[in-house]
């Protein structure tokens, strides 16, 4: 299984991942647990450019689909051939939601970059957690320049989120986070991995 985690600055991924991975270990389930951008030495030098600079948005765009071409390849790949799952912090929904619903890059572009960058790899499930925007910007202690970006910026990204989402409803599931603890988060993601199993 590929798992997915995607959503708004603040909203609870990484602590998600985290907690989800302790949980499937202790059923026997071998997890990687890993993030874009990053995820792989290569990537991570990469991921540190794209976080400290600004930059052109069609670099940036190139930048991130070059994160994930080798993380897919080095790290993802490799994973699920062992028949391990992976539990992926950001993916290509990221880039849908960031350069294309709020940057303002052609969607179709993007789409097509996605596939060259995942050799068509779609995730199992995707998990998008949603938030309001003031509430997960206000969990930011040390912001990076995306998270400096503005409430209007901010704003199109969770709405592109939910677009995304409700074009594939069938692999993207949301789940609402604002007024849940880490504890209710994780319970509710199991029940939608148990149900997606079924399927
Ligand atoms: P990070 O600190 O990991 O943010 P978060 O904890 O909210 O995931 O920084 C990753 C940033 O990169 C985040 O602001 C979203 C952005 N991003 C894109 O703009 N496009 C992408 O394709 C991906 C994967 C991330």
């Amino acid at each position: 299984m590929l798992i997915t985690f995607e959503g708004p600055e603040g909203s609870g991924k990484s602590t998600l991942i985290k907690n989800l991975n302790t949980r499937l270990q202790e059923v026997g389930i071998d997890c990687v647990a890993t993030r874009e951008p990053g995820g792989h030495p290569t990537a991570e030098k990469i991921r540190s450019i794209l976080l400290q600079e600004s930059m052109n948005p069609v670099t940036e765009l190139l930048l991130y689909q070059a994160a994930r071409s080798e993380h897919l390849t080095k790290v993802i790949l490799p994973a699920l051939k062992k028949k391990k799952w992976v539990l992926c912090d950001r993916f290509t929904d990221s880039t849908l939601a960031y350069q294309g619903y709020a940057r303002g890059l052609d969607l179709k572009l993007i789409k097509k970059m996605n596939l060259i960058a995942t050799q068509g790899l779609v995730p199992n499930l995707t998990l998008l957690l949603d938030l309001p925007v003031e509430t997960g910007l206000s969990r930011a202690s040390d912001p990076n320049r995306f998270e400096k970006a503005g409430l209007a910026f901010h704003k199109k990204v969770r709405q592109g989120f939910l677009k995304i989402a409700k074009a594939e409803p069938k692999r993207i599931k949301v789940l609402s986070v604002a007024k849940l603890s880490p504890d209710q988060v994780v319970d509710q993601a199991i029940e939608i991995i148990i149900k997606r199993l079924k399927r």
